[in-house]
């Protein structure tokens, strides 16, 4: 059998994990795709560190150069993270004509369009499946699986590090800040933890997902971005209480007037199967115009579940390599020359229904002047829950559900019952979503 030499640029958690799925299903990996996958060569800051793997057959060095200009090496694989130098390492493998495979969602989110291009131009394949969700195979699901449709919205748990938080402090009542540590233990967080609390990184896979569904260039800027670092045990209370769970939710959808890019805290109605995902476990909902609402699900991230597509990455790479990469699936989905500019919508032209939390005066006539604001800026209210104050003088806690309103009508209203003498702070406010 014919033995393809790999290196690997960062032997961390997933490269490591990679080394041993490559190891410890050698056989069946060999026999789907027709080649020995050999890891001969990978680099890391500290060759002397302890790793998950066994490296007694792999050439160690500090120097990621060494590994992209191997003669013997015909596929890369970029395991490092980051913008530089994993950026220059792969466009230097790409012109020497080399396969490469990366989970670096930051990088496709922010230089795809030019890396796409340069792999293109050398005539090989730039594969990313373990950028999104982890081991789930959505970017094969949407690209393969789902040609025939026309994708009208997505939206998907895509942050494991954010979703084990939430799961965690509602389960288990654990503070923040402890739950981010056990993540980091785990190998989930990213090197930076708040691009995982503050949706970055969510928000990085979800700009590659709505390119892949709706055939658009990359445009990582026009996402709207909000993590969970704000969300408060009292939300996710007063969202249970009313039937919803709280989650870290990516959507995108294309709509009349132009596509909505979003990653926020939303309340999911708790019957959906969205709402039940929980832990690191990842979970993405796109609906086609064909097939209708398909869901995707598994471990989003974690050692052997993100080495599992990236290995699947390089036995398609294997399938192609006696063939042009002309003839593989193109980057996006979609012709390179078929993609479209649409229009992004900003996030105050999108629709959503609203949970408001309000701290207000405990006494007559407040709630009617809420709701007359609300009102008056054509705001209608689904549900209400008053919550007494817990002494004699303090707040009560006021918690609304609105129906769909455009969110810049919303601010509007918001501004209004915040300058109310009743009304104490601002006013907390988390998307709903039905995802129908
Ligand atoms: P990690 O554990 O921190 O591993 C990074 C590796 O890269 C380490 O081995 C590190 O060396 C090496 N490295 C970093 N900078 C380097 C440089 N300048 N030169 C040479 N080696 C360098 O990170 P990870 O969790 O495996 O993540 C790797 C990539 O996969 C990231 O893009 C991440 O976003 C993505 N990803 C991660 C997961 C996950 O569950 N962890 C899931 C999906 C995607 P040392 O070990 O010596 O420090
Ligand atoms: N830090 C990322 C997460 C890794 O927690 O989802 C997987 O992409």
């Amino acid at each position: 059998m014919k033995v393809v030499k790999v290196g690997l640029l960062g032997l961390g958690t997933v490269g490591g994990g990679t080394v041993n799925v490559l190891e410890r299903n050698f056989s069946e990996i060999s026999r789907r795709s027709g080649c020995e996958l050999v890891v001969s060569r990978a680099s890391a800051r500290d060759i002397s560190r302890a790793r998950i793997c066994n490296t007694d057959n792999i050439q160690l060095t500090t120097d990621s150069n060494e590994v992209v200009n191997d003669p013997d090496i015909q596929i890369i694989v970029e395991l490092m993270g980051g913008e530089e130098p994993a950026k220059s390492l792969i466009l230097s493998a790409l012109a020497q004509g080399k396969h490469v495979v990366t989970a670096n969602k930051a990088l496709i989110a922010l230089h795809g369009n030019e890396l796409f291009a340069a792999a293109a131009e050398n005539n090989v394949i730039l594969a990313y499946e373990a950028a999104i969700a982890g081991g789930i195979p959505i970017v094969k699901a949407i690209r393969e699986g789902l040609s025939a449709n026309r994708i009208e919205w997505l939206a998907g748990i895509i942050n494991g590090t954010g979703n084990f938080i939430l799961t965690e402090m509602r389960d288990k009542g654990s503070a923040f800040s402890d739950v981010l540590q056990q993540a980091q233990e785990l190998g989930y967080a990213e090197a930076d933890p708040t691009f995982d609390v503050e949706g970055i990184d969510a928000a990085h896979k979800l700009c590659i997902l709505a390119s892949l569904s709706f055939g658009m260039p990359l445009n990582f800027a026009r996402v709207y971005t909000e993590g969970i670092s704000k969300i408060t045990p009292l939300d996710v209370t007063y969202a249970e209480e009313l039937g919803y769970r709280i989650k870290h939710l990516g959507v995108a959808r294309r709509t009349e007037d132009g596509v909505e890019m979003r990653v926020h805290p939303t309340l999911i109605p708790e019957k959906r199967l969205i709402a039940n995902v929980d832990g690191v476990m990842n979970a993405v909902l796109v609906k086609g115009n064909a097939v209708g609402a398909t869901m995707y699900y598994g471990p989003g991230a974690g050692a052997d579940a993100t080495a599992s597509a990236v290995v699947a990455d390089l036995v398609d790479i294997c399938r192609q390599l006696d063939g042009s990469a002309a003839s593989a699936v193109p980057a996006l989905g979609f012709a390179s020359d078929k993609l479209e500019t649409l229009a992004i919508l900003p996030i105050e032209q999108v629709k959503t229904a609203f949970y408001l939390r309000l701290s207000v005066q405990d006494k007559a006539g407040v709630m009617a002047a809420m709701t007359t604001i609300l009102a008056n800026n054509g705001i209608s209210i689904e549900a209400v829950l008053q919550k007494e104050p817990k002494q004699q003088g303090a707040d009560a806690q006021v918690i609304l559900l609105t129906d769909c309103v455009l969110e810049s009508d919303l601010i509007l209203a918001l501004e209004q019952i915040e300058s109310l003498d009743s009304t104490n702070g601002a006013v907390t406010r988390i998307r709903v979503e039905s995802l129908q």
